[in-house]
Parts: structure tokens; C-alpha cells; sequence
């Protein structure tokens, strides 16, 4: 039985302009990343973004970013038009299916995709995507793209060992997705349960800063500057660097030198090229 028909947006800007919007009317995003070609696994991921968001966005990507060049991205299967159809049919549906061409930047007046005679060959527009055109790789396709974020340690192991790629892939994707479609839950399926682990690292890692500058009022330390400088030791240690970490307060949003009353910790970092944004609520009185 077909129920609504989900809006599709293939634009960047215009999904992230969709999801502020919505967040301004005091809704809550569920996102759920995929590659298309959906299966009982995406539907379960989407019933359980259900229980917890107002709306629900599902991302159909095949992400080229994390295949070796070796590994035929043209015979990726996919079915855009089924997808849909079976989106329709899930209780409740799905309110947007961001379905972008190009997640990645190439060089200055490069094509948006090289196939393997060199030819240009951008993929068409909503519907059927053109695979020809789709490169493995981009970093070695030479295309331009060369910020990758990484979670070196878990990537090591097993699947990463036979595909070297992989992870990146998916680490710098799934950054990409969240800082276009800025969620408030993300639901990844548990199966490629290296690539969970690896996800949940890679959300963990800005969070955990934020987290030791909450204990650290909470065991007195009251000084802003104090705290702010905890945070931005440790994400400069990681590899990153600060755009703002503001400790504000809960209501005007003002900046507070002591905290005295319930404040906000706000961060937007920089890796490489992309910005990782998060905050945390800190509510202790003096
Ligand atoms: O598991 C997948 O389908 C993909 O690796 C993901 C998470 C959508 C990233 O491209």
C-alpha cells in the first residue's frame, strides 16, 4: 500500500536549508545513510528513526569514496524508482530522500566525474542515476579531493585489511552527511559492525572533549577560560582545529567568564576540511 511520497532534494545547500527550517519549528530530524538498493535492514532502521524523530531522511548515495579503483563501482546495483516505492510503503513514510549527485569537491574546472576512458560523464538528475559515469576512489582518480577523516586505529583490522579504502570512505561520508543534514539521531545498521563501531568512535570522539569540560564544573572548576582551554588542548591534540568553543548562557546565549548559572558549552571545529559542530548543556548553579 503506498502512502506519502517522500520529497526528494538532490541539492546540498537546499537539504541543509530544509533541515534548519524544520529544526526552527522545534522539530527533530532522524537520519538514515544509505547506498540505495534498500532491503528489510534499511526499513528496520527507518521504523526505529520513527520512534525517536518528528521527520525522517534517508540519504541514497553510492559513495565512490569508498571503493579501491579496483572495485567496480558501475555494477553496484540499484533500483532509484523501487526505493522510492518501498520508502511509500513504510508506516508513517519518510519526509525527504537527499539524493546529491557529488558529495566530493574536485579541482577548479575538473568534471564531476571521469569514467574509465577519461571522458566526462556527470550522473543524471533525480531518477536512475547514471553509473558509468560514477568513479572509484576519487582520491586516485586524481580528481582533486584529498581530506579524508579517519578512525586509524579500529580501520586497521579485518575488513579494512583487504579493503584499505573502505573506511575512510565511509568515515568522510558520513561526516559529510551529517554536516549537510545536521540530524539529531543517525541510524546505522549493526551488521558491517566495523563500520558501527568505527561511526560511533568517530561522533564519540569531539563529544568526549566537551564531556571531561562538564566534569571538571561539576567538580568546581567554574572558570570559563579554564574550561575552554581544556577543550581546545584536547581537540588540537586530535588533530583539529577550533573555529569558536564558547561557554554561553542557556537563555541570552552570552558569553560567561564563571559559571553561576545553567550555560551551554558550543564548539565548531575544524579536520582538515570539514567542520564538526556539537554542544553540551551544563546546569550547575553556584
Ligand atoms: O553501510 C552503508 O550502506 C554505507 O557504508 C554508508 C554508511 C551509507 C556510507 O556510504
Amino acid at each position: 500500500m503506498a502512502g506519502k511520497e517522500p520529497e526528494i532534494i538532490t541539492d546540498k545547500n537546499q537539504m541543509r536549508k530544509w533541515s534548519r527550517a524544520m529544526r526552527s519549528q522545534g522539530k527533530t530530524i532522524g537520519l538514515v545513510p544509505t547506498m540505495g538498493y534498500l532491503h528489510e535492514g534499511h526499513i528496520s532502521l527507518i521504523k526505529e528513526a520513527h520512534k525517536r524523530t518528528n521527520l525522517i531522511v534517508v540519504s541514497v548515495y553510492v559513495n565512490p569514496g569508498q571503493f579501491s579503483p579496483t572495485e567496480d563501482l558501475s555494477t553496484y546495483p540499484s533500483d532509484f524508482h523501487g526505493d522510492i516505492q518501498k520508502l511509500m510503503a513504510v508506516p508513517g513514510g519518510v519526509d525527504v530522500v537527499f539524493h546529491p549527485h557529488n558529495l566530493y569537491d574536485y579541482a577548479e574546472g575538473k568534471p564531476t566525474g571521469i569514467n574509465n576512458n577519461g571522458s566526462n560523464c556527470e550522473n543524471s538528475g533525480v531518477g536512475e542515476p547514471e553509473r558509468k559515469g560514477v568513479v572509484s576512489c576519487v582520491e586516485e582518480r586524481g580528481l582533486g579531493h584529498e581530506t579524508w577523516v579517519r578512525v586509524e586505529r579500529l580501520e586497521k583490522g579485518m575488513c579494512g585489511k583487504s579493503r584499505p579504502v573502505f573506511f575512510r570512505g565511509v568515515a568522510t561520508v558520513v561526516t559529510k552527511l551529517f554536516n549537510i543534514v545536521e540530524p539529531d539521531v543517525a541510524m546505522f545498521g549493526k551488521k558491517d559492525y566495523q563500520q558501527w563501531r568505527i561511526i560511533q568512535r568517530m561522533a564519540l570522539s569531539i563529544n568526549r572533549s566537551l564531556s571531561g569540560a562538564k566534569s571538571a564544573a561539576e567538580n568546581g572548576q567554574v572558570n570559563c577560560r579554564e574550561l575552554r582551554n581544556l577543550v581546545i588542548q584536547a581537540v588540537n591534540s586530535a588533530g583539529g582545529r577550533i573555529d569558536y568553543a564558547e561557554i554561553v548562557d542557556q537563555e541570552t546565549l552570552e558569553a560567561v567568564e564563571e559559571i553561576q548559572s545553567p550555560v551551554v558549552f558550543c564548539i565548531a571545529a575544524w579536520f582538515g576540511k570539514v567542520r564538526l559542530i556539537d554542544n553540551l548543556e551544563i546546569n550547575i548553579s553556584k
